[in-house]
């Protein structure tokens, strides 16, 4: 969020309702020195503070494997904050600082969980939190089990059934390495927690552009009666990333590739609310239910359905914008020899009323030209052409794009007359663009979220069944890849992806867009 929230601070949202304000908590942060704390969740809290969106009895704790104490733990955050350069910092800090507190010790240790409830219990007297506990697993998948059993035998879970005081625990990706793994998961959290309290986090879903496709198929009643096989010729989800193994990333991720790092969460996530079927209401539960039915309805692949339809590729050298990149594997922490890929390339179809037929091309990838997440949806060209088209490749589909990040937005492609007394059509654009629409750039994902989690709003977190579906479509592909079906192929880094992902598409007659 961020003070344009404030209704007085922007025209463009006046009259508009502000954000609920959460009840009283102490957020504990499980991984409190690693990356994801300081690049993403403190600077969301502090912008939470700064829109006036936490409420006023709230305390955030970090909780790590070092001997720090309050002042310590408030001195790291500061550096890091103030390197992130936020937005009134002055002002701010000095009434964010006094609500960190730090609490030490592994996680195994009863006595740490020990320790961490006696501090809990005391910034309920001195912070006014009330007993309510958000704890937010910002740590490595294996601890995500031995976590949450030492909460339940700290006594640190209230019970499901009371209104208050409430636990609540939130749980990074990835859940499960694959479908037996997520399914032992979910088996052990919930000897601990009810459903209700565990908040699968997928930050795809905490984005605006993301919310919108929901808003913008059915907030709009031109939209949905073209949704569907018979308007839509195919659909192309992109997720493209600069980035290669930033940090010390490259030791985990070459246990996880493009497909479960990317295809397995954000792009599952992208593809449902792209195909689901519009949901009874708003609720929770209502649009998890149309969610996991496109789930299911995913195809049943046999390795020689994986080899015809997916494309797994590895980056090596190249150079991005002009600047040298490495390979995967000259990158940190990469083993030799491995053969993750770091680029897939889908096409699938559902099999729904809805989207029978139509063809759905997937392609995430790291080292690619530039960042950009969108989806394509791509119409029928009328059935005969009446004009001349201006260019090759123009001859009357429309398209319409929704610009996830950056440059979120959306356009709406078609033809238009060229003037002057020949018949001949170009494409032109109608744009909208958040930034000139609502004077603000979309918030941070993890802003959203994490108010979401103090407020009690599951809707924008995945819920178990989806976890399992999601895993069954992409366990068969990596159980194809196991028996040695589809051996990566090679991309220069700063290309988008090998030959053979043009062939997936080619078949159809179509192309990649260019983006
Ligand atoms: C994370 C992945 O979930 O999403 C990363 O683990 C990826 O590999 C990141 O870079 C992309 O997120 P965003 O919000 O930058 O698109």
């Amino acid at each position: 969020m961020t003070e344009t929230d404030a209704p007085e601070a922007n025209p463009l949202r006046e009259g508009l309702p502000r954000t609920r304000v959460p009840e009283p908590c102490a957020v504990v942060l499980f991984g409190a020195t690693g990356d994801l704390t300081h690049r993403k969740l403190m600077p969301a809290l502090y912008n939470l503070a700064r829109g006036g969106h936490l409420p006023a009895e709230c305390a955030v704790v970090g909780y790590a494997r070092r001997d720090w104490d309050d002042a310590r733990f408030r001195s790291e955050i500061e550096a890091s904050l103030k390197k992130a350069d936020l937005p009134d910092f002055a002002a701010v800090w000095p009434q964010f600082a006094p609500r960190l507190a730090f609490a030490g010790g592994t996680f195994d240790d009863p006595k740490a969980y020990a320790r961490l409830k006696a501090k809990l219990e005391a910034l309920d007297a001195t912070h006014g939190t009330r007993g309510n506990r958000l704890f937010y697993l910002a740590v490595a998948p294996e601890y995500f089990a031995t976590i949450v059993e030492h909460l339940g035998r700290a006594g640190l879970v209230h019970s499901p059934h009371q209104e208050a005081p409430w636990s609540r625990v939130v749980v990074e990706k990835p859940f499960g390495h694959d479908l037996k793994s997520a399914r032992a998961l979910s088996r052990d959290v919930s000897r601990v927690l009810d459903e209700s309290q565990v908040y699968r986090i997928d930050h795809y879903l905490g984005k605006e552009t993301v919310q919108n496709i929901l808003a913008l198929r059915f907030g709009n009643s031109m939209f949905e009666p073209v949704w569907n096989r018979r308007h839509v010729a195919g659909v192309q989800i992109t997720v493209a990333e600069e980035v290669g193994m930033a940090g010390n990333r490259g030791a985990y991720y070459d246990t996880s590739g493009a497909i479960r790092d990317m295809v397995q969460n954000h792009m599952m996530q992208l593809l449902c609310l792209v195909a689901m079927e519009p949901p009874v209401d708003l609720s929770a539960d209502a649009v998890r239910n149309e969610k996991v039915k496109v789930l299911q309805a995913l195809p049943d692949w046999s390795d020689a359905d994986v080899a015809a339809n997916v494309v797994r590729a590895q980056y090596g050298p190249g150079s991005i914008q002009g600047a040298e990149a490495p390979g995967y594997h000259q990158e940190k922490g990469i083993p030799d020899g491995s053969t993750t890929g770091t680029y897939v390339a889908l096409r699938l179809t559902l099999n729904t009323w809805r989207w029978a037929g139509v063809p759905f091309y997937l392609r995430t990838g790291k080292r690619l030209p530039k960042r950009a997440t969108e989806i394509a949806i791509q119409f029928h060209r009328p059935p005969t052409a009446l004009f001349e088209a201006d260019t090759e490749g123009a001859g009357g589909a429309n398209l319409l794009i929704l610009r996830i990040q950056p440059n979120e937005g959306a356009s709406l492609a078609f033809q238009a007359k060229i003037p002057g007394s020949r018949r001949r059509l170009q494409e032109v654009r109608m744009d909208f663009r958040y930034g000139t629409a609502f004077a603000t750039p979309p918030p941070e994902a993890y802003e959203r979220l994490l108010l979401d989690v103090m407020l009690g709003d599951p809707s924008l977190f995945t819920r178990t069944d989806e976890v399992d579906s999601a895993w069954r479509f992409v366990g068969a592909i990596l159980d194809a890849w196991d028996r040695g079906v589809g051996p990566p192929v090679a991309y220069p880094a700063g290309t988008w992806g090998p030959p053979e992902a043009d062939g997936l598409i080619g078949r159809d007659g179509g192309t990649w867009r260019r983006l």
